[in-house]
C-alpha cells in the first residue's frame, strides 16, 4: 500500500497543507515543534483512528477552529481510495471513503495499515501495563477491523457496570442481585471476545518478535511475550472463558461494591514480556530494552503484512537517533523499499548518504511543509 497524499486542515498547528509524497522513504525535517510528530499523528489516525498521544478529539483541532480535517489518498492493490476523518470540536467524528459517508466507523480501517514507531514506545517495556494494553489493540484493530467494535462495547458495558457499582457504594447499598447479574452476563460476553482476539494475537506476534530478537540480539537471548489474563485462561474456548470470567466477578463481588468498581477483566491483563524468564523491566541495560521494542515493532509490521497482504506503512518518530547504529542497519535493512517509511528527524547529520540520495526530503516549520 502507498499514501500518495495527504491533506491536513486545522489539524494540531496546520492550518491547510497537503503533501505529496513522492518516494517510498520520506524524510521529515525540522525543529522541535514544527509539526513533524503532528503529520505522522495524522496518518496513524486515517490508519486506526486512534493516536497513540491520548486525549480528546478537541485537542487534535487547530485552536480557534471547529472542525478538523485529514484527508489521504491511498493506492493499493486492490485500487485506489480516498480517505477523510473529520474531527469535530462537538460532536462525533464522521468517516468518508471515495466521497460517501460511513455509517459505521469501523469501516474506514484497514484501507492504511502503519506501525508507529516512536521513542514513546521504549517505555512499553518499562511503563504501565496501560500502554502495552494500548499497543496492543491498536495492532488489533489493524488486524480485524470488527475488533474496534468488540473492544468499544466493552467499554461501554465497563462503563455502565462502574457506574452501577459506584452508586451502590454510594448507596451503602449491597445491589439488586438481579440487576447486578445482568451487567456480569454483559460484560462477561463482551470481555471474552476481546481476552480471546488478544490471546490469540499474541499468540500469533510471540514467534515472529521472538525470531527477531534473537536475530537483532545474536540469540544469545530469548524472548517470551504472553498475554497474562486476569481470568484463568486453560481452555481457550469461549465457553470456558465466559465461565471463569463469571466466577472470577462472582468472587469479587463484595470487593467490587466496596470499591465502586469492576475488578476483574481484559481491562486489568497485561501483555508479558520477558526475556531469558525474567520479566523484561528489570532486565538488563536500556539498550537491551529497545531491543525488545524494535524486535515488537518489525514483528508488527510482518505480521500485518501476512494478514493483511500488504505491506502497511512505517512512521518512524525520531526513534533513529535513539538506536545504536547496528540496531539502525538491522531497521534499515528491513525496510528497503517494501515498507513506504516517514521518518522524523531534527537533523539529516544521522542519515546514511545511500538513504538521503534515495529519500523525499521535506521540511517542516511551523505547521508549514516545504517539499524539495
Ligand atoms: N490543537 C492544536 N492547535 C494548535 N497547535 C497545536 C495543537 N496541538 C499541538 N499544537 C502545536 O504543535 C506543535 C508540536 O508539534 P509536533 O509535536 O509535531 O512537533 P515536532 O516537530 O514533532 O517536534 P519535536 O522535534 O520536538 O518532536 C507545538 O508547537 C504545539 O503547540
Ligand atoms: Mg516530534
Amino acid at each position: 500500500m502507498y499514501l500518495q497524499t495527504l491533506h491536513l486542515k486545522h489539524f494540531r498547528n496546520y492550518t491547510q497543507q497537503r503533501v505529496e509524497f513522492t518516494a517510498p522513504k520520506t524524510i521529515l525535517v525540522g525543529n522541535n515543534a514544527q509539526g513533524k510528530s503532528n503529520l505522522l499523528e495524522a496518518v496513524e489516525l486515517l490508519a486506526t483512528l486512534r493516536t497513540h498521544r491520548m486525549g480528546k478529539d478537541r485537542d487534535l483541532i487547530q485552536g480557534g477552529a471547529a472542525i478538523a480535517q485529514i484527508n489521504g489518498t491511498v493506492e493499493r492493490e486492490i485500487g485506489n481510495s480516498s480517505l477523510a476523518l473529520t474531527l469535530r470540536r462537538q460532536g462525533r467524528r464522521t468517516v468518508n471513503i471515495n466521497g460517501e459517508n460511513l455509517r459505521r466507523q469501523m469501516d474506514f480501517l484497514g484501507i492504511i495499515n502503519a506501525v508507529q514507531f516512536s521513542s514513546l514506545d521504549l517505555d512499553l517495556v518499562r511503563g504501565s501495563p496501560d500502554g502495552r494494553r494500548h499497543w496492543l489493540d491498536t495492532l488489533l484493530v489493524q488486524l480485524e477491523p470488527v475488533y474496534a467494535y468488540i473492544l468499544q462495547q466493552y467499554n461501554h458495558v465497563l462503563r455502565q457496570r462502574n457506574a452501577y457499582l459506584k452508586a451502590c457504594q454510594k448507596a451503602d447499598d449491597a445491589g439488586e442481585t438481579e440487576e447486578l447479574a445482568i451487567w456480569n452476563a454483559q460484560l462477561v460476553t463482551a470481555g471474552t471476545r476481546v481476552i480471546r482476539r488478544r490471546e490469540r494475537a499474541i499468540q500469533r506476534l510471540a514467534p515472529i518478535a521472538a525470531s527477531w530478537h534473537s536475530d537483532i540480539s545474536g540469540s544469545t537471548e530469548d524472548l517470551q511475550i504472553n498475554y497474562a489474563s486476569y481470568i484463568p485462561l486453560e481452555q481457550n474456548s469461549p465457553e470456558t472463558v465466559q465461565k471463569s470470567f463469571l466466577d472470577r466477578l462472582q468472587q469479587r463481588n463484595i470487593a467490587e461494591l466496596q470499591r465502586g468498581t469492576t475488578l476483574a477483566g481484559p481491562h486489568r491483563d497485561e501483555v508479558e514480556l520477558s526475556i531469558n524468564q525474567t520479566p523484561a523491566r528489570q532486565y538488563g541495560s536500556q539498550g537491551q530494552q529497545r531491543t525488545l521494542v524494535l524486535a515488537l515493532k518489525l514483528a508488527e509490521l510482518q505480521l500485518i503484512e501476512e494478514v493483511v497482504g500488504e505491506p502497511p506503512l512505517l512512521l518512524l518518530d525520531d526513534v533513529l537517533a535513539e538506536l545504536d547504529l547496528s540496531r539502525q542497519n538491522q531497521l534499515l535493512d528491513t525496510i528497503q523499499d517494501r515498507f513506504q517509511t516517514l521518518i522524523t528527524t531534527t537533523h539529516l547529520g544521522a542519515f546514511d548518504a545511500q538513504w538521503l540520495h534515495s529519500s523525499q526530503i521535506v521540511y517542516v516549520h511551523c505547521g508549514e511543509i516545504l517539499c524539495k
